[in-house]
């Protein structure tokens, strides 16, 4: 792939804002990426980056073992823009003094600006509201070093954002990557356009092109294999991997036997018809199902669908000969979980749905979306053609329906849920609200309760609806349907759902909870 023309480095000292910051830069249209403090100097100059960004960090400059990165990275004539704990490295490194807390500023504080231009140009009149920032800090700057003078402050912080006179060093206590700070995105675009001289270049279109030409170029004329399940991610993968080498790319289709209503054939249809790939599709249910058979512990089921489904997928690309290429939708938060500095920013929570594959076959990898966030490779989606209703779709766990109904695994549970979950879906995309929802489904308990109909006394089974907010899975809340909407799906699953008899909303956040049942 031909680099992006102007690339900026985050460097990462454990802030839990790292990505963000990583985000708001590409949002600009610049390509960033995020390695660890550490990351050495002269990869530093290989990579060569238009500018720098030091991410925030938990840690106070005098602790042990915070993370120091290398002085010489003030030294190479790179922009170099300090964030919060970045800030106070550099301030250190550079002569200054630090000085340690304990207590927090946290929240939401209004800064003077003493000079604008720089960082702050654009800002000669702006009200209070737009002055206001986001601090969550300990430490603070104590004093500057030499060369450097003080552009805005608080009561609070006397040293809020800085620069040196004569070098492209600049430095903010607070964090222009997050939301609260108002007018936080121009600060970044700032930094990338005044101070470092970027030109916008990276746009989903070009990074089609290049990642296109890429995957050619490293497969040539071999034969690629990828597991595929209808999901955004591995169909923006092979979407890509088939334009770039058409009939060499065998997507492989499992159907696990604890997909959703009408799911398979949907599946089929869009990579045979509409994207016209090779794909393999091999319905292995009766296999899934026999191996989860009188299961019942959450974790079990996952690992029998795990490896159930490794072998599957082997067994069906042993078939294809000559294969050298596994093509995989692996995203840029898993790549940054395996690089980065072991700070809140690495804990970013993954399901690898086909983890075990590479292990599985010693193939070369293609990884095409490695790159890209969840929301770039939208985008990306969008650029390649792929039809609206799949990029929006919220996200399904790889062990589907099994981890949605309590207890065993049977083919009446299975057939209960997915008609449940077909009128849910049905009924939130009707209101309006799926592309607002995270995530929104029925789970079934493994209860029966007591009812009435007509006359007659029923004894029959419980949905829940669970429905949430959430921005990535790791937090979320549960929304607030209306109980309108709420009353049809009661009255809709009731009726339609042959052994229901009761519907009930789950109102709880994660955490405690977490989002799905198992
Ligand atoms: P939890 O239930 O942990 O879910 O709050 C967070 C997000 O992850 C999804 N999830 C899974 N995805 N394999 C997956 O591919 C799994 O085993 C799995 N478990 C949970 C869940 O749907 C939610 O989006």
């Amino acid at each position: 792939m031909t680099e992006p023309a102007d690339k900026i480095l985050v460097l990462d000292f454990g802030s839990q804002y790292t990505q963000l910051i990583a985000r708001r830069v590409r949002e600009q249209q610049v390509y960033s990426e995020i390695q660890p403090y550490n990351f050495p100097v002269e990869k530093v100059r290989t990579f060569n980056p238009r500018g720098i960004i030091f991410s925030g960090g938990p840690s106070s400059v005098y602790q042990e073992g915070a993370p120091i990165s290398s002085e010489k990275l003030l030294n190479l004539g790179i922009p170099i823009l300090g964030i919060c704990y970045g800030l106070q490295l550099i301030a250190l490194q550079m002569g200054g003094e630090v000085a340690h807390s304990d207590r927090r500023e946290y929240g939401p504080a209004v800064i003077e600006i003493l000079k604008t231009g720089g960082l702050f140009k654009g800002f000669e009149h702006v009200d209070e509201k737009e002055r206001r920032v986001w601090m969550s800090h300990g430490d603070r700057v104590e004093s500057l070093p030499e060369g450097f003078e003080i552009l805005a402050r608080t009561d609070n912080s006397p040293v809020c954002a800085v620069r040196h006179r004569d070098r492209p060093i600049w430095g903010l206590q607070f964090h222009p990557e997050v939301h609260h700070t108002v007018r936080g995105r121009d600060i970044i675009r700032n930094f990338l356009f005044e101070i470092c001289g970027c030109v916008p270049s990276w746009t989903m279109q070009s990074f089609v092109a290049e990642a296109v030409e890429k995957v050619k170029r490293q497969v040539g004329k071999g034969k690629v294999i990828g597991a595929v399940s209808g999901g955004v991610d591995s169909t923006v993968m092979a979407a890509l991997v088939g334009r770039a080498v058409g009939d060499h790319f065998y997507p492989i289709f499992v159907n696990n036997g604890v997909l959703r209503k009408n799911e398979a054939e949907e599946v089929v249809r869009l990579y045979r018809d509409k994207l016209h790939l090779n794909l393999i599709y091999h319905d292995a249910t009766d296999r899934f199902l026999a191996a989860l058979k009188g299961v019942t512990d959450p974790e079990e089921k996952r690992k029998i669908i795990g490896r159930t489904f490794i072998d599957v997928f082997v067994h069906e690309a042993e078939k294809i000969e000559g294969v050298e290429f596994l093509a995989q939708g692996t995203l840029y938060p898993d790549v940054i979980e395996s690089v980065s500095f072991k700070g809140p920013s690495a804990t970013i929570k993954s399901h690898h749905n086909v983890g075990g594959l590479p292990e599985a076959m010693p193939l070369k990898l293609v990884e095409p979306l490695r790159e890209l966030f969840k929301d770039e490779v939208r985008q990306v989606g969008k650029v390649l053609g792929l039809p609206e209703v799949l990029i929006g779709r919220h996200p399904f766990p790889g062990p589907g329906l099994a981890i949605r109904m309590l207890d065993d695994v049977t083919p009446d549970k299975l057939a209960t849920l997915r008609e449940a979950d077909a009128i849910v879906t049905e009924e939130i995309r009707r209101a309006g609200l799926y592309d607002e929802i995270w995530q929104v489904f029925p789970v079934l308990l493994p209860i029966r309760t007591v009812g009435v109909m007509g006359d007659e006394r029923t004894y029959e089974q419980v949905i829940v609806i669970r429905a949430v907010h959430s921005v990535d899975g790791m937090t979320a809340d549960w929304v607030r349907l209306p109980y309108d909407l709420l009353a049809r799906l009661s009255n809709r699953i009731i009726n339609e759902v042959k052994g229901v008899n009761r519907v009930v909303y789950d109102i709880s956040s994660k955490p405690p909870s977490t989002i799905e049942w198992e």
